[in-house]
């Protein structure tokens, strides 16, 4: 294992394949577009990108619904596609990490379609999580879980799956665990096929270069034994995850040593002296896992060397929650010897730049989709606190992940019409939450043409709204006042600085409507002001301002400003 390994500070960069570059004109996103885009993220100045699901699917989930693990969709291009930009990544010094879906598979999987023609009780069956219903002919699902897009989390397999002989006394038919859509249906991760299977995965990618993984539903691959009724009235996102039976259950853990096991062993294969130093592969997990001391149990040394902290993407802008949020996170991460990661976006969410736009009192900032009839933000407001919550982020110490578009301060597209959305989440909840298209929508490249640059002709996949002609990077670029240019600017300095090896102090002398705090570098000692109160901040006579994220009034940080100053 290398002395500094390059994920303890690592800033990546999230692609979401559908909607970042579409090379043939079909309306999506592809792997020879993002190949053909990649310099954009050296002049950036992050350190890897992150791949969303690439993988032969049906997209009933934007690709988080697998049917071949092991191949690219032609939606998306070939293995050599990928192969090509793994490749020109390295030439240019960014580092590549893939997600791994371990949950479920799509309904399309050849694993699926098997358990489907076999019996219960059949070893095809034994992959998933198949089980009677409750009732006389077991018409009640097995359990009372819902699905995290709405409804029910079973589906029963229609009529023609009864097991037995014709006629009275033939099996009712099974029902299926999805804890998402019903493509998606959950693995049974107590059977050692399925384990050895995810394990042969994530070596068919290493082997072909990648450097890490993202872990989709790391939280959720062991269900409680017996599957027993969970509680609904306990927010998982708020409470104690564990005490619902289908998250953060204690056999989750092994899991991820074994996994972490086969990365610290990797020896690579490939020839480069820069690339793929043994045992340097980065493990990170989409575990929405309360408290943070539980969340922690991830990153032990044995396990993953990353979680996502949901905590400070969720945290609203308000100065005591974002300190506690701050102080909560380091300290755990700390407990465990792991990096602390940050992050504001991913395509989950409503995008920062939006979610900020709305009043911050808890439970307010919506974090599902936003429809044309709902109250639409103060896009003005949302980018002037956007770009202050990044300049925030990118100065604390560990790794921070960014997602496609956020550079360009792109909002959530608001009025997209409900009969172009795509996510499953708008069906499955009977209409009545929106979803997450609304931050997926195809980044702009330039302003003029008819997908704004993302692809050379048709329209995209979702629509684009007009105010993202202007916000389009060949708008951006060398205006030093754009949005674009103050990540250029936040990214060198924090690499510059190792500001993400540095080590936070908080500030005193400050109003408790200022986040203040001190990150110690190379250089000295960097000062950070987030003012999130109405009255403008002094800083300390002699502190050396070495950027804001908008104009300072008079030396002082204004409301809704991030400076940093190297103090002397
Ligand atoms: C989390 C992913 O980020 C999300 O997009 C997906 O819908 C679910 N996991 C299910 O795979």
């Amino acid at each position: 294992m290398p002395m500094h390994p390059w994920w303890r500070d690592a800033v990546i960069y999230q692609v979401y394949p559908r909607s970042w570059a579409d090379s043939d004109g079909d309306g999506v996103g592809d792997l020879p577009g993002i190949t053909s885009r990649l310099e954009h993220l050296v002049d950036l100045g992050v350190d890897a990108l992150w791949l969303s699901p690439f993988y032969v699917s049906p997209q009933h989930d934007g690709g988080y619904d697998v049917a071949d693990f092991r191949d690219v969709d032609p939606l998306f291009g070939t293995l050599a596609d990928f192969d090509a930009l793994v490749s020109r990544a390295h030439t240019l010094g960014l580092r590549v990490i893939v997600d791994v879906v371990p949950n479920h598979t799509s309904e399309e999987h050849p694993w699926f379609r098997a358990a489907l023609e076999s019996g219960p009780g059949s070893r095809e069956r034994a992959r998933y999580v198949f089980r009677e219903g409750r009732g006389p002919d077991g018409e009640d699902p097995p359990n009372n879980w819902v699905s995290k897009f709405g409804g029910p989390a079973w589906t029963r397999l229609p009529d023609e799956h009864r097991a037995g002989a014709a006629g009275p006394g033939r099996r009712p038919t099974q029902w299926y665990l999805h804890l998402f859509d019903s493509t998606q249906p959950d693995l049974d991760w107590t059977n050692p096929e399925v384990q050895e299977e995810l394990e042969s995965v994530l070596r068919f990618w290493l082997d072909r270069g990648v450097d890490g993984f993202r872990i989709d539903v790391a939280h959720g691959l062991v269900k409680a034994e017996g599957l027993p009724d969970a509680d609904l009235s306990i927010d998982a996102d708020v409470e104690a995850t564990g005490r619902l039976p289908m998250w953060d259950q204690p056999g989750v853990h092994e899991i991820y040593r074994r996994w972490r096991r086969l990365t610290d062993s990797w020896v690579d294969t490939h020839s480069s002296p820069l690339w793929g130093e043994d045992g340097d592969r980065v493990l990170c997990g989409e575990a929405w896992v309360q408290p943070a001391e539980a969340l922690a149990r991830y990153v032990r040394p044995d396990e993953l060397h990353q979680t996502f902290n949901f905590a400070f993407l969720m945290c609203p802008w308000r100065a005591d929650d974002l300190r506690s949020v701050i102080t909560t996170s380091l300290a755990s991460a700390k407990s465990v010897g792991a990096p602390q990661t940050w992050v504001l976006s991913n395509h989950d969410v409503v995008r920062h730049a939006t979610r900020l736009a709305y009043p911050q009192d808890p439970g307010q900032p919506p974090v599902e989709g936003i429809g044309a009839d709902d109250p639409q933000p103060d896009p003005a407001l949302g980018l002037r606190r956007a770009r202050a919550a990044t300049a925030l982020m990118l100065a604390l110490p560990g790794s921070a992940y960014l997602y496609q578009g956020e550079e360009l301060g792109l909002p959530e597209a608001t009025r997209i019409p409900d009969d172009a959305r795509q996510d499953p989440t708008w069906e499955r909840s009977g209409h009545t939450r929106r979803g997450r298209d609304g931050c997926r929508v195809p980044v702009p490249w330039s302003a003029e043409g008819p997908s704004l640059g993302f692809g050379p002709e048709g329209l995209p996949w979702l629509p684009q709204p007009s105010e993202y002609a202007t916000l389009s990077p060949d708008q951006q670029r060398g205006d030093t006042g754009s949005t674009l240019e103050l990540y250029r600017r936040l990214l060198r300095l924090r690499r510059e600085l190792r500001l993400g090896r540095g080590h936070l102090e908080w500030a005193a002398g400050f109003p408790d409507s200022a986040v203040a705090f001190t990150v110690s570098c190379e250089h000295g000692s960097v000062l950070v002001v987030a003012n999130l109160g109405a009255a403008a901040v002094a800083l300390p006579s002699g502190a050396q301002v070495l950027l804001s994220s908008d104009d300072l009034d008079d030396g002082r940080v204004p409301s809704d400003v991030t400076a940093w100053a190297l103090l002397g």
